[in-house]
Formats: structure tokens, sequence, C-alpha cells
């Protein structure tokens, strides 16, 4: 099974959640504005993050999810976090199936700073898709 963890984090809140994920998947957590964000290969779960801001998700993780195409990945996972809203994974959702690619229906959030349970359930969530 191959996985890929990717995610778009101001303040290191999702960055966290997304390394916890990653080190489950044995995979490095990539920032979508990296050099290698790109998927080199098609996976068969793309672990996807992002937090929302001022009700929306930053636009260097709109335009990734508008690089992504069907052949990228299997399926996709979502995980955020937020001072409240939910609305991350929805927007993150729209943007995964405009790009072809089916996104679990049960996703991973945080309220803001992940402490280390949250961390550990966010590995425990991830392992279920791997
Ligand atoms: C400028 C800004 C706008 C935000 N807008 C919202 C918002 O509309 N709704 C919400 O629930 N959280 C909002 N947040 C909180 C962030 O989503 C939250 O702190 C998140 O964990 C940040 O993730 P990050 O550390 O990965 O960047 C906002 C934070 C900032 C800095």
């Amino acid at each position: 099974m191959k996985a890929a963890v990717r995610y778009f984090s101001h303040s290191g809140n999702t960055k966290a959640v997304a390394e916890a994920i990653a080190q489950a998947a044995g995979v490095p957590a990539v920032p979508v504005d990296a050099a290698d964000a790109a998927l080199a290969e098609p996976t068969d779960v793309l672990f996807i993050g992002g937090a929302l801001y001022a009700y929306g998700l930053d636009r260097r993780l709109t335009d990734y999810l508008r690089t992504l195409k069907a052949d990228d990945a299997k399926k996709a996972v979502i995980f955020s976090t937020s001072w409240l809203s939910r609305h991350a994974v929805d927007l993150i959702r729209r943007g995964l199936t405009e790009a072809g690619i089916p996104a679990e229906e049960a996703y991973f959030y945080v309220k803001s700073r992940p402490n280390d349970a949250q961390l550990k359930e966010a590995a425990a969530f991830a392992e279920k898709f791997l």
C-alpha cells in the first residue's frame, strides 16, 4: 500500500497532525508548497490536510488541489485543524472531487494545537487506511 502525506500549515497545528500521520505511514509529510509536493507516482492513499483561514483554505492548498488528477491517488483521507469550524474539510473534499479523487467520509480533525493524545489518535486513524 503506497501512501503520501501533503498538507498546508501556517502556524504548525496541521503540520503536527501531518507528521503524526506520516510517521504512521512511513512516508514524509510534505508541505503543498514544497518543491517535491507533486506526486511523483500514483499512490493508493493520499492523506491531505489544511486549516481554515477566514472561512477559506490558504491559496497554496487550493492551488495544489487544482494540480491533482484522478490517476494521482486511488483515494484520499482528509485531516484538518481550526478554532471551531470544520469547513476546511468540505473545501478540501470539494477540491478532491473536482480532481476525480474519492475522499473517505471519515476525516481527522483537531481544534487548534493537537496534544500528544490527539497525535496518537491521528496515527491510529491513519493506520485504518494503510
Ligand atoms: C488569519 C486566520 C483566520 C482564521 N480563520 C478561522 C475561521 O474562519 N474559522 C476557524 O474555525 N478557525 C480559523 N482560524 C484558526 C485556524 O484555522 C487554526 O488556528 C488552525 O489550527 C491553524 O492551523 P495551522 O497551525 O496548521 O496553520 C484562523 C486563523 C488565522 C490565523
